[in-house]
């Protein structure tokens, strides 16, 4: 049985609400050179006796290169260092200054959400899963924008005292005091000093320098993870039932990290150190961006591992839809990388044109209907304007004389889609279709709460209106708000993510890991804005729809809870292997989970190992378990020096020259394997030049003694050869490893095939998705 975990409602994430920017880096004023933030790692061991404590080492490194910068915070979990804000120059100063392990500029990230509005209630109740009762030793760290703890979502009802491995506290600030947290949210921090560096004064008016969530993002994320039952959950009148976090009895403590104007490196490493100290079990994290290209120079990859070195499982968003291939974020190798999926359930709005056909798309809308019956005219949001924004319905861009009465058609691409709206009803519009306009990103169907009659249509279907538009003298339609519909089929479908191809960092390791409901999902919302998150918004509600890789993130962070209190010796990565190995990839009636965008066949580079499947994950039978020195071994593979490992590791470690190490060999419960594609001037002629890799796996035994039998899919291109075929295991926890030959003829750039590797007991199956690509 598959059990749908959450649900909720809609809405969607539009990176671009967030991409404003800042004015330059720096808003000090400052004759000389700029400054910005950076993130300095100290080789704790190397401080000199002089010194009686880290601090004033740190601090004295600092004052040699500038003697006016201060340090931001100090660091001792994820990194042993500081941030600061110096200049450029004298970044490197500082950089060979002795016991500086590295220097690294600070990076802003986005959540991985866009917030536009809506609502719709959820109709769902949730089976229980048992393990849900021992949860509540098990403690949730969400890194986010803070939390509204009003809500009844952090109703401790029946919790027991807060587990006494507990080291956090609950930090008072402006709308939030000691109170404000209970025997549910036990914890809550914020961290501002780098964002204050980078966007200016905090403006207490508008956001308030403590956990309180002036955003909405953690709320919702949080209480996805863990809220607490509420049996009536509605937004906004919209149909009404049970909403629950994943691990309803878990207890979440909050670090705020995320403000209006972003997140920065400095505050989310001082997030990640305290969760780190406080002694959280599991880390939900719904953000990224531009990360380095190199692990040992991105701060989110270096956090993550000193997380994961101390047995805290990250969670952690994939990012949405970018017009890039190969850009899934948070993909170290050690972070459990989520996508998303729909759910069951969808939101139709129907549009009917002149000619007497109809589309299906879909929306949120809650006010009056248009006619069903009286069809009024639809116009190109550019043709109602004098100039280009209008085929966006870009503010102040459509002409009232020539858009009263009338329903336009608005491009998806510069504008929110509420907003969009709003600008037309703004300039006497009656409706609003908002399609794409290429085929150049990806987003897919997300029902908003608009403040007009309004469908957002598919691509195709949009083009077919376009058509209909174009070709006749006088086009008319009208638009129907239809109910909502559950039991929706096929789900899940991919959403989010295009083929993104491989993982352009390390392509022999495969992401996202897995997927897990992120659109339309209903969880807790704040009480400082309204669902749209406009500011015109006067609405205020307990619960909002939204979308996005930040809604299945705290998915998994959830259920990976249950699995901890399940299991509780389990590493985090025998955790994340139990999730993906019982993921499914296929509907009931054998077909693979489509993408919703083309409605084609989804691929592992989309989902990973697929849809979760929390019931099976308790139960996996094996795991591919992983430890500190296999990413030691991975990180030699990729022929890091000794620094750039320390880097990453905070370990002095030296590769021996003599190991033969490979990437492939990371004991991963997925496969992904990139060849060699054929040269462009010899298209042909190295065809029949065949390509061995050999990767190794070690499978743990977490049930009962038991034989297990490999099968593997058989593909044209690739000879695939495990060995052996078989293994016993006699005993609780023990390994045994085997080996995976891939015999491949070399193929055309860009080609990828797909297979499986399942080892089963006749009880168990533990899959694996085995993803090939030939590039050059
Ligand atoms: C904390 O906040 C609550 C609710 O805002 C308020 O009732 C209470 O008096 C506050 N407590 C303190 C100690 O400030
Ligand atoms: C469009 O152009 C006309 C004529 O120049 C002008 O009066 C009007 O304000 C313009 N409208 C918009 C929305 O730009
Ligand atoms: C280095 O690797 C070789 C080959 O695997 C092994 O024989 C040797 O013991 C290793 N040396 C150390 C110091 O681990
Ligand atoms: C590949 O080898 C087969 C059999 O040896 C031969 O028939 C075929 O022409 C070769 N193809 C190419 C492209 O060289």
């Amino acid at each position: 049985m598959k059990i749908f975990l959450f649900i909720l409602v809609q809405s969607f994430v539009l990176l671009n609400l967030f991409h404003f920017h800042l004015a330059g880096t720096d808003h000090e004023i400052s004759q000389q050179r700029p400054k910005r933030t950076y993130i300095i790692h100290m080789d704790k061991s190397n401080k000199p006796a002089v010194f009686d404590d880290h601090v004033n080492w740190y601090d004295s490194s600092l004052k040699s290169v500038s003697d006016s910068a201060e340090m931001l915070y100090t660091y001792d979990n994820v990194i042993h260092g500081f941030s600061t804000r110096i200049t450029e120059e004298e970044a490197h100063l500082l950089n060979n200054q002795p016991g500086v392990v590295s220097v690294i500029p600070e990076t802003r990230y986005e959540l991985h959400t866009t917030r536009t509005p809506d609502f719709l209630g959820l109709k769902e109740s949730y089976s229980l899963i048992a393990a849900s009762d021992k949860a509540s030793d098990v403690i949730i760290g969400v890194l986010d924008t803070g939390v509204w703890p009003e809500i009844e979502s952090y109703d401790d009802k029946g919790l027991g005292p807060v587990p006494k491995s507990w080291k956090g506290k609950c930090e008072a600030g402006k709308n939030f005091n000691s109170s404000s947290c209970n025997r549910k949210l036990i914890g809550a921090r914020s961290f501002y000093k780098g964002y204050e560096k980078e966007a200016g004064r905090i403006d207490e008016k508008v956001e308030s320098k403590s956990p309180r969530d002036d955003d909405g993002h953690g709320t919702h994320t949080s209480t996805t993870a863990a809220g607490s039952h509420v049996s009536s959950a509605s937004v906004l009148g919209y149909a009404s039932g049970t909403a629950r976090g994943m691990a309803p009895t878990a207890r979440v403590a909050t670090y705020k990290v995320c403000w209006l104007k972003g997140c920065f490196d400095s505050d989310l490493i001082a997030g990640f150190d305290k969760a780190i100290a406080d002694g959280v079990h599991i880390l939900s994290m719904s953000l990224g961006g531009g990360s380095g290209t190199e692990y040992h120079s991105d701060i989110l990859a270096i956090a993550t591992f000193a997380a994961t070195a101390r047995g805290i499982l990250v969670s952690a968003s994939a990012g949405n839809s970018g017009p890039y291939h190969g850009t899934v974020f948070n993909a170290a190798p050690w972070i459990t990388t989520v996508g998303a999926g729909t759910i069951d359930r969808d939101f139709p709005a129907y549009v009917k044109l002149g000619n007497g056909q109809e589309y299906k798309g879909v929306s949120l809308y809650k006010g009056k209907q248009l006619s069903d019956k009286v069809l009024v005219p639809i116009v190109y949001g550019a043709s109602v304007s004098n100039d280009s924004d209008g085929a966006f319905c870009l503010p102040g861009s459509l002409i009232p004389k020539k858009t009263k009465g009338k329903i336009v058609i608005c491009f998806h691409g510069r504008n929110g889609r509420v907003q969009a709206g709003l600008v037309v009803k703004d300039a006497g519009g009656i409706g609003m279709i908002y399609t794409r306009d290429d085929d150049s990103h990806g987003e897919e169907l997300v029902a908003d709460a608009h403040l007009l009659p309004a469908a957002f249509v598919s691509l195709e279907k949009g083009l077919e209106i376009r058509r209909y538009v174009d070709s006749v003298a006088n086009p008319t339609a009208t638009i129907i708000q239809g109910a909502t519909k559950l039991g929706v089929q096929p789900s899940p479908i991919v959403a989010s993510f295009r083929s993104r191809g491989p993982n352009r960092r390390t392509p022999e390791i495969l992401k996202p890991d897995l997927i897990a409901p992120g659109v339309n999902i209903l969880a807790g919302w704040t009480g400082a804005v309204g669902p749209s998150g406009l500011s015109l918004d006067k609405r205020r509600v307990n619960f909002n729809i939204i979308s996005g890789t930040s809604m299945s993130c705290p998915h998994v962070s959830g259920l990976a809870a249950l699995l901890k209190a399940a299991h509780p010796k389990w590493s985090p990565a025998a955790i994340r292997s139990s999730l993906m190995t019982t993921a499914y990839s296929t509907y009931k009636n054998g077909k693979t989970i489509e993408d919703v965008v083309t409605a084609r066949a989804a691929t592992p580079f989309d989902f990973g190992a697929g849809h979760v499947d929390p019931v099976a994950a308790l139960d996996p039978g094996l795991v591919y378990d992983a430890t500190v020195e296999d990413y030691i071994n991975f990180l030699c593979a990729l022929d890091y020096a000794p620094e750039q490992i320390k880097t990453v590791t905070k370990r002095d470690f030296t590769c021996n020259s003599t190991k033969k190490y490979s990437v492939g060999d990371l004991n991963y419960p997925s496969f992904a394997v990139p060849f060699k594609a054929e040269s462009e001037e010899e298209v042909g002629a190295t065809k029949n030049v065949s390509q061995t890799m050999t990767y190794t796996r070690t499978l743990t035994n977490v049930g009962a003694p038991a034989k297990y039998e490999v099968s593997v899919s058989k593909i044209d291109s690739v000879k695939i050869l495990v060995k052996p075929k078989s293994l016993s295991f006699k005993k609780a926890y023990e390994k045994k490893t085997y080996t995976v030959t891939f015999v491949a003829s070399t193929l055309q750039w860009g080609t990828k095939h797909f297979g499986r590797l399942e080892w089963s007991d006749g009880k168990h199956i533990v899959g694996s998705p085995i993803a090939f690509s030939w590039s050059l």
